[in-house]
């Protein structure tokens, strides 16, 4: 009868291809709690391209993963994203919830180039409290073959039921909460992962672009390993320490500017479909490839516009011991996604 003492936890796991990552959130008292943080490698050739080449590997480190969170709760909160999840921000009329479930299907029909018949279609209305005939409401269309993977990979890892969420947003929910300040103009939030990119784009708070870019951490550490000819250990140790070399500077430029021209391309995209659309203010990063040293540096000078760390346990309460072994400003910027989703309370 432990009824006043129920808890209400969920974990957030983010199956990242460097990485496996669970974030356990209490939401009991009504703020979110930080209670756990589980960190477990994977060998890079489990996930290439966004795929899982290795099923059983992967699904055994989620479960390990997930056992040493020490939590027994069902509510697993994990998400899809990359090439074949689009999210697209359209106008339509403005009707109620009910009604907008219906006419998404149509719309995703004239906006989604993937067949109806295979996708799963989620939306979410930017502006329900606006008045106004017309409403913006972003679409999201996942193909049905990538959340079922997820959700399989999932029940093999002993891990379901699960909810599935989109990549994108919880990167947005994270990182709404913890930098407010970032919720006005337009400001880009990149998370820069093992072998892929997020670029997420915010205009007063409200995503109007994502799309993924193919640099991570992989390619910075290969860079090394071809060109200054460090071993693959060596040359980790230099993206994750803290401080610059001339090495690491040739290539923070070499795949900075690869950053660099994904953000004015996505902001082109933007300038050209929206009349409204302005310059980028701000930059966020995160993600590993948030802490190769001199790569913000980099990036602010060839963007002239400022470019942050962000920090998803800003402003979240940390329990002692949440952490353990693990030093906070080591991982934080690479918690950006997990945090995103156990952030979504426990029904
Ligand atoms: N403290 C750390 N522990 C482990 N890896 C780190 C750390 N700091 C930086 N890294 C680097 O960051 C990478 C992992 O970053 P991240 O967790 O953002 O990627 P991922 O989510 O696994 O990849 P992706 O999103 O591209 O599939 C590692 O492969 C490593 O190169
Ligand atoms: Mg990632």
């Amino acid at each position: 009868m432990a009824f006043f003492g129920r808890k209400k936890l969920t974990v957030g796991l983010d199956v990242g291809s460097g990485l496996v990552k669970a974030v356990v959130i209490d939401h009991t008292s009504g703020s979110p709690e930080l209670v756990k943080v589980v960190v477990t490698p994977l060998a890079d050739t489990a996930i290439v391209e966004g795929e899982v080449m290795d099923h059983a590997l992967v699904a055994d480190a989620i479960r390990q993963t997930i056992d040493a969170t020490g939590v027994k709760t069902k509510q697993i909160v994990s998400a899809v994203g990359g090439r074949d999840v689009i999210v697209k921000k359209i106008q339509i009329e403005r009707v109620k919830d009910a009604q907008a479930r219906e006419l998404m299907r149509w719309e995703a029909e004239q906006h989604v180039p993937f067949d109806m018949e295979s996708v799963e279609l989620d939306f979410q209305i930017l502006d329900p409290d606006a008045e106004g005939l017309e409403m913006s409401v972003l679409l999201v269309a996942a193909k049905r073959e990538l959340v079922e993977a997820k959700r399989d990979l999932l029940t093999d890892a002993g891990a379901a039921p699960a909810v599935i969420d989109v990549d994108a947003f919880a990167l947005h929910n994270a990182f709404a909460l913890n930098h407010p300040d970032a919720m006005r103009g337009t400001v880009a939030l990149l998370n820069i992962g093992h072998e892929a990119t997020n670029l997420n784009i915010l205009d007063d708070g409200i995503p109007i672009l994502t799309r993924d870019l193919t640099v991570g951490t992989r390619r910075f550490r290969e860079d090394l390993q071809r060109d200054h000819g460090e071993s693959a250990d060596d040359a980790e140790a230099l993206l994750r320490g803290f401080d610059r070399t001339i090495a690491l500077d040739g290539v923070a430029a070499l795949r900075g500017e690869e950053l660099a021209i994904g953000m004015e391309r996505a902001a082109t995209f933007l300038a050209t479909s929206s009349r409204s659309f302005g310059q980028l203010r701000a930059i966020y990063v995160c993600g590993g490839g948030a802490r190769v040293p001199g790569l913000l540096g980099w990036l602010a000078s060839r963007m002239r516009i400022p470019v942050e760390l962000a920090n998803p346990l800003a402003r979240l309460t940390i329990r002692d011991g949440a952490m353990e072994f693990l030093s906070t400003d080591e991982v934080a910027p690479l918690l950006m996604l997990p945090v995103g989703l156990a952030l979504r309370a426990a029904a």
